[in-house]
């Protein structure tokens, strides 16, 4: 019950994985509360859920990105049908983890968020169903969410484009955040420690490729615009959304996309922390820009925090957040209760003012 987590190469994983409805476990929760598998368990209680914590998670694991990867792809049986082998799979996870930098937001902990939202809307969400998704599409999904920002170096693409960043000349001023996060993941697995995927068909892998970096790139919101006009369009003609690769794809993003922005609709003391979070990495970029001689980014002086951030969430909210949630909402009804928690968060900022 002591053990540190994630799990050494051929320890037993039945404890970390069997379902917190199983009465022993329920036993064990409640006979050892405080230990390791006892809290991870409690969290994972509410890993079909909208209000699930990933600080809890990580508070109890240091390693909730790849915990709860892994207990997503083994809820969903992938890791037996898709036949992964157990050492790569927790090998690569790892890795992916470790490759996360400790920024204030854009680290592991966020990949997590986003993963266990985007495993809830792809699952109770209803959005395997609605697409009648393949097991490559759902492991393409799952992972997609867990490696978006690999390697991100908490400064946005705009300042890499603005400072000249070796990463804009490599990938030409386009998504390059983004594209850098998917490379570094493809390039790693390469070796053959960490290839999942190699015991898979050519097709297979193309599949679970070719969504994987769609969805990652959907991720830039410099494309939002774009994806969520089609996305509009498309639910207005009302498509049979599992007969076409392209609305399938579009769906995906959606999920990764809502999912990416789903702390504004978290419960209000989960969400506060992300909002602290984004401000001081927005705060970091703003002091560099300064010492650079370079315009401060929009809602980035810290100066300014008092009379910008609450304006700036509300607006966020108000143009980003709410609207998405809702054709989402529409699409997809039970992702409704994200919609409900932005209500409440806005809320909050309006009597701060
Ligand atoms: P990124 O993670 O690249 O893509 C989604 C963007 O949404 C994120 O960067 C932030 O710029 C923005 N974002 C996410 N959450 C918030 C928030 N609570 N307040 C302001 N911006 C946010």
């Amino acid at each position: 019950l002591q053990k540190r987590l994630p799990l050494q190469d051929g320890e037993d994983v039945s404890a970390l994985t069997r379902t917190p409805a199983d009465p022993e476990l329920a036993q064990m929760i409640e006979k050892a509360p405080g230990t390791v598998i006892a809290d991870t368990m409690k969290c994972f209680q509410k890993i079909d859920e909208c209000d699930m914590s990933v600080f809890d998670l990580e508070k109890s694991t240091g390693s909730a990105l790849s915990v709860c990867t892994y207990a997503i792809l083994y809820k969903l049986d992938l890791i037996n049908r898709l036949e992964l082998d157990d050492v790569k799979l927790r090998t690569f996870l790892a890795a992916v983890q470790a490759g996360y930098h400790p920024n204030p937001y854009h680290n592991s902990v966020h990949a997590a968020d986003v993963s266990q939202i985007n495993y809830f809307i792809m699952t109770k969400g209803g959005l395997i169903d609605k697409c009648k998704l393949s097991q490559e599409e759902v492991l393409a999904g799952i992972l997609a969410g867990s490696i978006h920002d690999y390697d991100h170096p908490g400064y946005n693409n705009n300042f890499h484009t603005r400072t000249n960043a070796y990463l804009s000349t490599l990938y030409n001023d386009r998504s390059i955040l983004e594209n850098h996060h998917l490379a570094c993941i493809f390039e790693m697995l390469r070796l053959p420690r960490y290839n999942i995927f190699s015991h898979m068909k050519e097709e297979q892998y193309r599949e679970i490729r070719d969504t994987m970096v769609e969805m990652v790139l959907s991720t830039d919101m410099g494309l939002h615009g774009k994806i969520f006009s089609q996305f509009r369009r498309r639910l207005g003609e009302c498509p049979e959304w599992h007969e076409r690769k392209d609305d399938i794809r579009l769906a995906l993003s959606m999920s990764i996309k809502m999912a990416d922005i789903s702390n504004c609709g978290r419960p209000k003391h989960l969400y506060l922390e992300w909002a602290k979070n984004i401000a001081t990495e927005f705060y970091n970029q703003g002091d560099v820009e300064q010492k650079l001689c370079i315009p401060i980014s929009p809602f980035m002086d810290r100066r300014k925090d008092k009379q910008e951030f609450p304006k700036g969430q509300i607006s966020f909210m108000n143009f980003i957040v709410v609207p998405m949630f809702e054709a989402i909402s529409e699409f997809l009804p039970p992702v409704e209760c994200s919609l409900q928690h932005t209500t409440e968060n806005k809320e909050y900022w309006q009597q701060q003012e």
